[in-house]
C-alpha cells in the first residue's frame, strides 16, 4: 500500500482456500460498495496441519501480493493463519489496518444456556496460544467441547457441501458433542460456514450456531471508517486469485456477483 491510500483503493481478503468466501458474502452484503481483492492458496490448503512458521511466511506472502495490488486493508478471512500470523503482519505493515479472525469463543460462552460450548476449528487453531489466550479470558466459566474436525475443510475445498460422505463425517462430530449437553456450535474456520446448513439439519433447530463472519464485516467497516477509507461507489472489478484452479472459487462468483462484476485469476506464490 502506497503511504496515501484511497476510499477507492480495494479491500485485499485471504484464505488457505475457498473458506474466506464466507467472509467474503459477509463484506459483500454489508459494503456493497467496496471492491475486494480475494486471494485463495489452493494450491498450498490446507493450513491447519502446517507449522506456525510455514503460516506465517505463506500469509506474508499473500498480504505483500495484496498491497501490491493497491489494497487499502487486509482481511486474514482465516482462523488458521490469523494465530501465528496476525502480530507478525502488523508489525510488517504498521500503517495498513489488518483484521483477524478468531474462534468466537467468547460469543459463544455468553450464548450457552446449558454451560456447554462446541468448538469446531482445524487442529492448528486448537493447539494456538491464540486460542488458549480466548479459552482463559472468555471460556474459564464454561465447558468446551473441542474437535478438529478432520478431513472437513479437504472435502469442503472440493465443493461438497451436502455429499453422503460429509454427512458422515459431521455426524461423527456433532451428536456426540449435543449429547454431552452442548447447545451452542462455534464454526472456528471459515470454511465450515459453506455446511452450515447440514450442520444445522444434523443439529436441529434449538442449537445455536454462530458464524463470526457478519462480526468481521462490521469490523472492517469500524476500520475503514475511522480512517475515512469508506468507499461510497464501487469502481473496477472484484477480483478472484487462487493459487490453484478451483471450480468453487468461479461458482461462488457467480452465485454472488453479477456477471462482469468480478473476474478469476490464478497466481502462483512462493
Ligand atoms: N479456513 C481456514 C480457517 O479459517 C482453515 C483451513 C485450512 O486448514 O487450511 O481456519
Amino acid at each position: 500500500m502506497s503511504a496515501a491510500a484511497h476510499a477507492s483503493d480495494p479491500v485485499g481478503i485471504f484464505d488457505s482456500g475457498i473458506g474466506g468466501l464466507s467472509v467474503v458474502d459477509a463484506i459483500v452484503r454489508l459494503l456493497p460498495e467496496e471492491r475486494l481483492i480475494y486471494f485463495g492458496d489452493t494450491a498450498r490448503i490446507p493450513y491447519g496441519t502446517k507449522s506456525p512458521d510455514t503460516i506465517r511466511e505463506y500469509a506474508a506472502q499473500i498480504t505483500r501480493f495484496l498491497l501490491e495490488q493497491g489494497c487499502k486493508a487486509i482481511v486474514v478471512a482465516c482462523n488458521t493463519a490469523s494465530a501465528p500470523a496476525l502480530p507478525y503482519l502488523r508489525a510488517q505493515w504498521p500503517e495498513v489496518p489488518i483484521i483477524g479472525m478468531e474462534p468466537a469463543v467468547k460469543p459463544g460462552a455468553q450464548a450457552t444456556q446449558t454451560g456447554k460450548v462446541g468448538v469446531l476449528a482445524t487442529r492448528g487453531t486448537l493447539q494456538s496460544e491464540r486460542y488458549a489466550t480466548l479459552m482463559t479470558r472468555f471460556a474459564s466459566h464454561v465447558q468446551v467441547v473441542e474437535n478438529p474436525c478432520i478431513g472437513l475443510v479437504e472435502l469442503i475445498e472440493q465443493g461438497q457441501f451436502d455429499s453422503p460422505e460429509i454427512e458422515a463425517l459431521l455426524r461423527s462430530i456433532v451428536p456426540p458433542m449435543l449429547q454431552q449437553g452442548v447447545d451452542t456450535l462455534v464454526l472456528g474456520c471459515t470454511h465450515y460456514p459453506f455446511v452450515e446448513p447440514l450442520i444445522r439439519r444434523i443439529a436441529g433447530d434449538q442449537v445455536t450456531i454462530i458464524n463470526p463472519a457478519p462480526a468481521v464485516a462490521r469490523q472492517l467497516e469500524r476500520l475503514l471508517r475511522e480512517r475515512n477509507l469508506l468507499s461510497s461507489a464501487i469502481q473496477g472489478k472484484h477480483v478472484f486469485y487462487a493459487s490453484k484452479p478451483t471450480p468453487v472459487l468461479e461458482t461462488f462468483a457467480r452465485g454472488l456477483l453479477s456477471d462482469g462484476t468480478y473476474s478469476v485469476q490464478y497466481h502462483t506464490l512462493s
